[in-house]
């Protein structure tokens, strides 16, 4: 049974606590727990690790149930204590900034199972003989932060407790498979300023955390803790792209040495100042790095170290907005799982980590939360009235087609296309019900989101996305071996071309809009032959000084368009350009992760709308596909072996780096003396390797194991 603190008697978070005394020798201990709100379990005063449990979910349709072995924290007599938090059902989410978006009440729901050596197992359910308590941790939000009250007395006489009351609540439980949010790693911080009350610091990298120490001072004395990340010109600490979010911390303390260790609140931060009133000794400062724990086996360097200083941005915006979802943004009040982000990100993502489990569930996520009439929400899960007014738009709904398609190239997983195929069909004839003769009508309001231009391109985009989804549908059916679809898909995919021609190609390659993103993307999806558009492409380009204008949809085609028009050195000059706008810029202005918008911070400008200024956004690190794809070569496709085919530059003098596919490690390497370039490629012995030179003069070529090594001109 579901069970919740009866409200009003008490104030501070609420323990739910059970006894129980083992009285034969027990074998395997289980328990399966879920929660209205997020949940910590203790048993004997043991912790399970994890975070933000059970993780979020549109929670008028399903919650998450977790299952933990806690065999190994048995002991004769038990104490299990579990601790409750608003989280995502009733606390303030994102956007609207309005708390208990799903309910008002958090419940419990637990059962713990007992299996003994004798073969006989018992059961213990939350029900109305739990007692309920106060924990020391005042208020906590994911948002704005967590107070604690180490003060504060926790009754040690668990009998003399309340009990908890039944709660009502029929609402299915789905298995949580997939990794937990865990500290995964602890950054020092260096102090930039310090005095008897405030203590300033540097993690010296943006993050989603928090900060945890010891402290020792006397009882009552107050330690607040406020989060930023960047400073303003004088120093102090910049909160006004945070919009609503307090992103503080609270501490009183009980008199002895107190450690301060958050459990329901996350903030997206690089510095922290600590304010303390009274005479406070703080030890131990650290930064918990906070993220779902994936295995990050891809690695990439080269000679270069602006473009090192990329990726490294992007990885660590993947591992501040992994977090039960792949997240917008881990500082202001949004945190919100756009599916326009996840589409762009969602191949530099998987070419980084092993996520292919993390996008399952967030696939769930969509399925559950798709509109009647076949809209993908924007973002999910779902909640009113967000999601209804901007369902269904192009660049964001087509999350439903590229995301199951993606994972496929990366993890092979017939099931997940199985799974998703049937809402990718449903999205597109919302699509086509939108089209005119296979024109696309649906008004477009992100376009290409976020871009240096505005350019009359949205139209253009409409299109593309048309095609896009019409032509991975068809993809999808053909892995499933559904000839048959696959041939009707793909015929609507030609119609959606022949009206692309029609309305938006000039008779010299120039496309509706003349933007970079027009040009890259259209390429991109097949509407246009590279010769064709090459022309008023590259003009494009021309015009804005060899500079990226791409918003964050366009730029995750922009690098591998320009290596297919030819125009290879001009990719890579872009990635390495440290001229505003570009990666680099961001860099020199001190980015440790990729930035929402370009100009975030310019030197002439300063700090971009405090209302819509993330420095941990990852849509714009799209272009780490491009640095395994094209300068590693390491090409993905559904129906060939994987083939390995660099786009050298002599822009570089050597690239390096690993990919994790499903049948094993790829390692390549290739370094470049301004003539040759030299080819070392080594493999798992399982992995199906191809390679293709793309027209180099091979100079000499040797097999070795899996893999190979070859010299190039
Ligand atoms: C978010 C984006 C999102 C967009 C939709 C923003 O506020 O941070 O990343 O995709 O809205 O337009």
């Amino acid at each position: 049974m579901w069970i919740f603190r009866d409200v009003g008697n008490t104030k501070r978070l609420p323990i739910f606590y059970k006894r129980f005394t083992l009285d034969k020798k027990i074998k395997k201990c289980v328990i399966n727990v879920s929660a209205l709100g997020i949940f910590n379990v203790k048993l004997n005063g043991k912790e399970i690790e994890d975070y933000f449990m059970p993780g979020w979910t549109n929670y008028h349709k399903y919650v998450h149930l977790c299952t933990y072995d806690l065999t190994k924290f048995l002991q004769k007599d038990n104490l299990i204590e579990i601790t409750l938090a608003d989280g995502w059902y009733s606390g303030r989410l994102g956007y609207t900034r309005q708390p208990n978006v799903y309910g008002e009440v958090n419940a419990l729901f637990a059962e713990l199972n007992l299996s003994y050596k004798d073969g006989t197992k018992q059961k213990i359910v939350t029900d109305e003989s739990w007692r309920v308590g106060e924990s020391q941790i005042v208020s906590s939000s994911i948002l704005d932060g967590e107070t604690v009250d180490f003060s504060a007395s926790c009754s040690r006489n668990i009998e003399s407790l309340p009990c908890a009351k039944q709660f009502d609540c029929s609402l299915p439980f789905e298995k949580y498979n997939y990794e937990p949010v865990r500290k995964i790693e602890e950054l020092t911080p260096t102090v930039l300023y310090q005095t008897d009350e405030v203590i300033r610091l540097d993690f010296k990298q943006n993050f989603a955390g928090f900060v945890t120490f010891m402290a020792k001072g006397e009882k009552g004395a107050e330690i607040t803790l406020r989060h930023a990340e960047v400073l303003n010109e004088d120093g102090t600490l910049y909160y006004d792209n945070l919009r609503s979010v307090q992103a503080t911390d609270k501490i009183i303390l009980s008199g002895g040495r107190d450690k301060f260790d958050p459990k329901f609140t996350f903030h997206g931060f690089r510095y922290a100042e600590i304010t303390v009133k009274g005479n406070v000794k703080i030890t131990d400062i650290k930064g918990a790095v906070l993220s779902q724990k994936l295995q990050y086996f891809g690695k990439f360097e080269c000679s270069d170290s602006i473009v090192n200083q990329i990726y490294k941005n992007v990885r660590w915006g993947q591992i501040g907005n992994f977090l039960s979802l792949p997240t917008d943004c881990p500082q202001r009040d949004e945190r919100l799982g756009w599916t326009g982000d996840a589409q762009v990100f969602c191949n530099s993502a998987m070419f980084n980590a092993d996520c292919k489990r993390f996008f399952e569930n967030y696939l769930k996520l969509i399925r559950t939360d798709i509109l009647p009439d076949g809209k993908i929400p924007s973002l999910v899960p779902f909640f009113v009235p967000l999601c209804v007014t901007t369902a269904g738009v192009p660049g964001w709904a087509d999350a439903i087609c590229v995301i199951p398609y993606v994972h496929y190239l990366h993890y092979r997983d017939v099931n997940v296309i199985k799974d998703n195929l049937p809402y990718a069909v449903k999205h597109l004839e919302y699509y086509l019900s939108r089209c005119e003769g296979y024109l696309m009508k649906l008004e477009n309001p992100f376009g290409d989101w976020l871009s240096v231009e505005k350019a009359e391109d949205k139209e253009v985009i409409s299109q593309c996305f048309l095609g896009l989804s019409a032509s991975l549908i068809s993809k999808m059916f053909l892995i499933l071996g559904d000839a048959e679809n696959a041939r009707k898909y793909s015929d609507i995919y030609e119609e959606t071309k022949k009206a692309f021609r029609l309305h938006y190609l000039k008779e010299n390659g120039e496309i509706q809009g003349d933007s970079q993103t027009a040009y890259a993307f259209s390429l991109s999806v097949g509407y246009v032959e590279a010769e064709e558009i090459k022309a008023p492409f590259v003009a494009s380009l021309a015009r804005t000084g060899w500079k990226l204008t791409t918003g964050f949809i366009g730029v995750k085609y922009l690098l591998p368009a320009l290596c297919e028009i030819g125009e290879t050195e001009l990719a890579y000059r872009i990635i390495k350009e440290t001229e505003y706008p570009s990666w680099g810029y961001t860099i020199k202005q001190g980015a440790t992760t990729i930035w929402e918008r370009w100009n975030g911070y310019t030197q002439e400008n300063g700090f971009e709308t405090p209302s819509m200024n993330s420095f941990n956004h990852y849509s714009l690190g799209s272009c780490a596909e491009w640095l395994y794809s094209h300068v590693l070569g390491i090409k993905l496709s559904e129906d060939k072996p994987i083939c390995i085919s660099p786009s050298f530059s002599k822009e570089l003098s050597f690239a390096r780096g690993e990919y994790m596919s499903k049948d094993g490690k790829i390692r390549v390497e290739w370094k470049s003396d301004g003539e040759t370039y030299r080819l070392k490629v080594k493999a798992d012995k399982q992995v199906a390797l191809d390679y293709d030179f793309i027209g180099r003069e091979v100079m000499s070529f040797k097999k070795k194991g899996n893999g190979f090594s070859a010299v190039l001109k």
